[in-house]
């Protein structure tokens, strides 16, 4: 497994054994928050938002500087990839100096061209298709909340809305790498790729876990462990606004849909939220709600999926545990 390039571009990257490791790391991050110090030097990250980002800006930038290392952040109009310059020109001009690149983009195809040329491990922060470093955040806070990473094995997950959006992809195979039985329900001409679908039954059936698709979004909460939701309308969609209201609102969060959950059920949102559209304000800002920590969970998740992908192409043990 050392002395490896590795990538984390979708959720299915890692395995489940490699998942529940990163999740530890993230973890003793937690506890810890200079537990390791890969890129004391200090050595640079690349950072490269293609999107808009608060969260995964700032617990990147802040992640990198705390590992030892220098973010060095670039915004689509500030860089040439924003005028046209090939991908994997880009690719190769970074490996040369940074010890990993991170990108937020449009198509998955495109941060799969990145990884193809560079020689450092490439990590999505976010494309159309998936977002892996939301939900190794989002598993870190039920691991908090729920006696540690040993505690995700067999829970039960839904996912409520755009059920074809990154989120929902990442949903359905991050869980089926851990292990649990996800459930995502969304409206007709929402839902998920059957490819990407198939892939996680797949995945979840090696793990003891299992997927559900639905378009009846009581089906997909009663009794689970954990919701989740996303806004209706992504980046790139925003045209799409008044088409998806009518057809999304029986998704809506709401006391009356929390209610089917477990009673200890948690609720997470990766954010921006739009309290009285994918989640009512009782919800969000409820009880159950765990939405702060599970933001603050991405600075240690991130910082442990870095630590590990390092560790990994070093052949360096130590990085690892
Ligand atoms: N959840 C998330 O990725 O937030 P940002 O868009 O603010 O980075
Ligand atoms: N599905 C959302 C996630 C934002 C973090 C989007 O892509 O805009």
């Amino acid at each position: 497994m050392t002395g490896q390039l590795r990538h984390m571009l979708r959720d299915d990257d890692i395995n489940h054994e490699e998942q529940k490791a990163i999740l530890r790391l993230g973890m003793r991050f937690r506890s810890d928050r200079f537990y390791k110090r890969p890129f004391e030097g200090p050595q640079a990250v690349a950072v490269l938002f293609d999107k808009p980002s608060t969260r995964t800006r700032s617990s990147f930038s802040i992640g990198v500087a705390e590992l030892g290392g220098y973010p060095l952040v670039i915004d689509k109009s500030g860089s040439q990839l924003g005028r046209g310059e090939p991908v994997e020109d880009t690719a190769r001009v970074l490996t040369r100096m940074a010890s990993a690149i991170v990108w937020r983009t449009y198509g998955q195809d495109r941060v799969e061209q990145m990884a193809r040329y560079a020689t450092v491990p490439v990590v999505n922060a976010l494309t159309d298709e998936f977002h892996p470093c939301q939900v190794l955040a989002d598993f870190l806070t039920i691991a908090q909340m729920r006696g540690g990473v040993d505690a995700l094995e067999g829970k039960t997950i839904a996912y409520l809305g755009d059920a074809a959006n990154n989120m929902s992809n990442s949903y359905l195979l991050a869980g089926a790498v851990a292990g649990m039985h996800v459930r995502v329900a969304g409206p007709q001409g929402y839902l998920p790729d059957p490819v990407i679908v198939a892939d996680a039954q797949r995945i979840a059936a090696d793990n003891g876990g299992s997927i559900l698709v639905t378009t009846d979004p009581r089906e997909a909460v009663a009794g689970s462990d954990c919701v989740f939701t996303d806004t209706w309308v992504s980046m790139g969609e925003e045209s799409e606004y008044a088409i998806r209201s009518k057809p999304f609102t029986p998704y809506q969060v709401n006391d009356e849909l929390m209610g089917l959950a477990k009673p200890d059920a948690l609720f997470q949102h990766c954010l921006p939220a739009y309290r009285g559209k994918e989640v009512t304000a009782s919800v969000i800002d409820g009880a159950q709600s765990v939405v702060w920590d599970e933001a603050e969970n991405r600075l240690h998740a991130q910082k442990a999926l870095l630590t590990w992908l390092i560790g990994v192409q070093r052949g360096d043990e130590g990085l690892l545990a």
